[in-house]
């Protein structure tokens, strides 16, 4: 005689039409049951959406449940974004020079642009200058982009006259972060810190008067430059 054995396959069969079953129902409008409600239904949660911000229109419990809600946050203290190459990377440590006159000068005085120039790098500033610099500056950096010639702007210095020819690096950079008195303003939103070195280096290279530079601009001649 054979015995009727325990089939888990026919078990399930059984409890999935049971379930399929169950959720038939008469209103042809009616989703029918949902077992996973979230999973048809996922709260968007917004990216850059502060959920703990005050104020709060919609009641105490949507508050606590939003405030426990992660959205784009702050990254943790002491850690730099990590994107594509190692290399890269080192650029995303914070600038740490503070947007004082002492910081104006001292970038001037220590920093050094990472990248080497060579005709690539040129070009790559070039490309970035074009689209961000050349309005105020102009094609050769002599401070009559068509912003200016329109006559309601201050025309920037020329970067190849006597103010800013022996400009430093370190304060180029810094000028681009912060901006520079009134009239420019900070480009650090913009320009993350590897695309404001690629800019300098086309600076230089108007500085030089449209030419590669033979050597690395010597940061105490601008004082006597001004
Ligand atoms: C809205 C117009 C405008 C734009 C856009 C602009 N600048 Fe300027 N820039 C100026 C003006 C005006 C000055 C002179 C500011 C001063 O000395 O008061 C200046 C000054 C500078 C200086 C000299 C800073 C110093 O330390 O004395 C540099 C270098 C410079 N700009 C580079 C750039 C670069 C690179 C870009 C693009 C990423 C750029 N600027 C975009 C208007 C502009």
């Amino acid at each position: 005689m054979s015995s009727i054995k325990f089939n888990p396959g026919l078990l399930t069969t059984a409890f999935g039409a049971l379930g399929l079953l169950a959720a038939c129902s008469g209103d042809p409008d009616s989703p029918g049951l949902e077992y996973m409600p979230d999973m048809y239904r996922s709260p968007a949660v917004e990216a850059y959406v502060d959920y703990g911000q005050d104020p709060y229109y919609f009641g105490d419990s949507l508050t606590s449940a939003q405030r426990a809600t992660p959205s784009a946050r702050l990254p943790v203290e002491g850690t730099i974004p990590f994107a594509g190459s190692e290399a890269d990377a080192a650029f995303n440590f914070p600038y740490p020079y503070p947007h004082t006159p002492e910081g104006y000068e001292q970038a001037g005085l220590e920093l050094h642009s990472p990248i080497a120039m060579t005709e690539a790098t040129v070009e790559q500033g070039k490309v970035i200058y074009e689209k961000f610099c050349v309005e105020c500056h102009g094609a050769k950096g002599k401070g009559d982009g068509p912003v200016v010639a329109k006559g309601n702007y201050p025309p920037p210095p020329a970067y190849d006259g006597a103010q800013l020819k022996n400009l430093p690096e370190g304060k180029i950079f810094h000028s681009i972060t912060y901006g520079r008195n009134i009239a420019m303003g900070s480009h650090a939103s913009q320009l993350n810190h590897k695309e404001r070195w690629l800019v300098v280096q086309y600076v230089k290279y108007l500085q030089n008067g449209g030419n590669m530079t033979a050597a690395p601009v010597a940061p105490d001649t601008v004082a006597q430059a001004k």
